[in-house]
This record gives C-alpha cells, structure tokens and sequence, in this order.
C-alpha cells in the first residue's frame, strides 16, 4: 500500500486505465460468457445499496425486505409456495448449500452424489469441500442425463442426485420430471441446477414439456439454484437459492452469537445488500413481460445463428434448447483461435470438440451478422 494517498483525480484516472483493459459486453463480442450488461436500474440500485449487508440484517431492514422479495419472486416464479431462500455469491455457493443440506439431512456414513457427467463443475467443488464421492451418471444422445444411469447409481450412501435445468456448456435440460419420480421412489434428495434455465426457461412461450416441468410442481424437487446475474440481468454478485420449505434450513443452521440475528444458513457472512435491491430493481422494472422481450430476443437470435451456421456447412452439437448454440467443423479448435484472432470472444469445449456461443441479452442482430461475416471468411480461407 502506498504511504501517502493520491487525489481523487488520479485514482479515478488509473481506474479508467483499468476499465479500458476490460471487455464491453456492448461491443457485441463477447459470446463465451453466462453474464451480461446489467439493466441499468441494477446498476442504479447497486450504488444507492453499497453499504448495506444482508449479514447483519437487524441494520439494514430495508434490504432484507428486498431480499425476502426477490426470493418471493424467485419461488413463484419456479412454482414453490412455502420456499426459503437466500441471494448468494453465485451458482457455486447455491449449489454448495444444496448438498449441505442434502447430506446433513440423510446423515449417512460415505455420503455419495450421483452428479450427470454434464453438471457444472461447481458440483464436484462442493463435493470435494462436503467429503462427498460424486458418482457420475451418463448421458443420452441428446446430452441430457440418462435416468436410468442415475438410477443404477443410486444406493445406501446416495444423499442427493441432481439434475441441470440448462447446462453451460450446450443448454441441455435434464429430464427433472422423470429425476424426481426415482428421487421419490428412492427417498434420495433432488436438486436442481437452474442457475442458467431457472431465468429462461419460466419465459419461453413454446417450451416442451419436458423443458417446461423442472421446478416446484415436481414433488422430488427439494432445491433449486437460480442466478439473477446470468439471465436476470442484474449486477454480479447474485446468485440464488430455494428450498422447498423453511424446515431444510435447520440443516444449514450457523449460529451467529453476536449479530443482530442469532443464526446465519449461508457460507458467506458479509453479503451484499446492494445485490437483493440491484436485482429486485429489475425485477420491478421489468415485470415478467419484460423478461418474456429478453428471452425472445435470445431465442430468436440463437435459432438464426444455428439455421446460419448449418447453411454454411458447419455441424450443431445439438439443436439448441435455450440460447446456447454449439458448433463443430473440421478443426473446430483451429477455427476457435481464429476467431479469438478477429476478436470474436468464444469458447471451445475440448470435451465435445465443439465452439460455443452464449447468446445473452448484450447481443444484437448486427453483431450476429459481424460473426457470421467473419466465419465465412474463416471459412473460406482455411477449408
Ligand atoms: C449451470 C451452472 N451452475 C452453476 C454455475 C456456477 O455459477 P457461478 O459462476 O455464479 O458461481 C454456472 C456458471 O456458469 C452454471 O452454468
């Protein structure tokens, strides 16, 4: 740390330097991430919270008031009447406190979670942190997890099994209906990754069936992460979590002797006030037509850009479920470092041999269009 402190002018002229370095989500070329540019209510209500903590909720009542109505939001929109839930770091955290609660409440000697080979890495962090053994369950052609994989792995040790409401790396919605049917049967625990889908999916006018039932209705359905700072269009750091109902608190239960509330269920201590009111402004702001104005314009966008790259001769992983697209060629990992080159930002998944594109609500049609450009020329020099 410096000894003497320099003048607002130069501090603010150094964080412009730093800001330039980053990537606008504006610019159109960003297509690897799950984030987006926050709505600039978010962004609004972020700086009038920034010194507020969800923490220490007996000072800060406002807050927590907005907290209890992004949750609210969040539950009926995923169908839960009597959910509890809490706003957290991100996906990874939920997801954490999903299986805390999972394996506090079976209490079983090697708890074990069977996790499909699609789920999130953050899953295999938790199981690590947790001394769970995740065990990993197959998928079928179309890359959603195979229930009857799931179901073989299921034993005496199984404390939880969870399944993706859109995976990241293709958007892939896991048969929720059938998991909680053998989550039921087995008496085993359901969570369900929604961290991505949880914003999309409740939007999309057409979807399937299978898509459409992944949240409360489903009686197996214990937990579900959903993200505002994905889809939600809100400040990071926002992430989400919902239990079914108050009593799988008890399972997370901290005591916290010295605050002004006597116990905590989440890992993080100091949470952001400015998170609950960025995303209940936009929630506000937006209405659930709003959000419906976003979902279409991504869908709309990544339908074209699928239709777009099969015209040009390139082979879709699969059909997209949601607003991720997932494309191979003949050197798919080549033709990735050429569009980085041109500055196109995209990522390639060893995994599937496959590019990836997120087509999150900062893209418009004519950066679709730039891409496209840009491909055909790729294209055409080097195949
Ligand atoms: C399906 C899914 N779950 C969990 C996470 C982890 O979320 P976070 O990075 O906010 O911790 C991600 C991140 O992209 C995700 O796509």
């Amino acid at each position: 740390m410096r000894t003497k402190g320099l003048n607002r002018k130069a501090v603010l002229a150094e964080l412009a330097k730093a800001r330039e370095q980053d990537l606008k989500y504006a610019d159109g070329r960003i297509l690897c991430s799950m984030c987006t540019e926050p709505h600039p209510m978010a962004k609004k209500a972020q700086q009038l919270f920034s010194s507020s903590n969800l923490g220490d909720p007996g000072l800060f009542p406002g807050s927590q008031r907005l907290e209890k109505e992004v949750i609210k939001n969040l539950a009926a929109l995923l169908n839960g009447e009597n959910c509890a839930g809490f706003l957290v770091s991100g996906g990874t955290e939920a997801n954490l406190l999903a299986l805390l609660a999972a394996r506090n409440r079976a209490n079983v000697s090697n708890p074990e979670v069977v996790l499909p080979e699609s789920a999130h890495f953050s899953l295999t962090k938790a199981c690590k942190l947790l001394g769970l053994k995740a065990v990993q369950a197959s998928l079928d052609d179309s890359f959603r997890v195979d229930v009857s994989s799931v179901e073989q792995h299921i034993n005496k040790h199984t404390v939880a099994i969870v399944g993706t409401a859109g995976t990241s790396e293709l958007g892939a919605v896991d048969p929720i209906g059938k998991l909680s049917e053998i989550a039921l049967s087995h008496g085993v625990y359901l969570h369900v990754d929604a961290a991505f889908g949880g914003l999309i999916i409740p939007f999309l006018k057409d979807a399937g069936e299978d898509e459409a039932a992944f949240d409360f209705r489903l009686e197996g359905v214990q937990s579900i992460t959903v993200d505002p700072h994905k889809m939600g269009l809100t400040t990071i750091p926002a992430g989400g979590i919902l239990f079914r109902d108050h009593a799988i608190l008890d399972y997370l239960r901290t005591e916290t002797p010295y605050l002004t509330e006597d116990c905590q269920h989440t890992f993080v201590g100091t949470r952001p006030g400015g998170s609950a009111a960025a995303a209940w402004a936009v929630f506000q702001t937006l209405g659930r037509e709003g959000f419906e104005k976003t979902v279409k314009h991504c869908i709309g966008l990544t339908r074209l850009l699928a239709s777009e790259l099969k015209t040009l001769g390139f082979t879709l992983v699969a059909e997209p479920t949601l607003n991720i697209v997932a494309f191979r060629g003949s050197d798919t990992n080549m033709l990735s470092e050429k569009l980085r080159g041109r500055g196109w930002l995209v990522s390639y998944v060893p995994r599937l041999d496959c590019i990836r594109l997120v087509v999150m609500p900062h893209l418009k049609r004519r950066h679709v269009a730039a891409f496209l450009e840009d491909l055909k020329t790729i294209k055409g020099e080097s195949f």
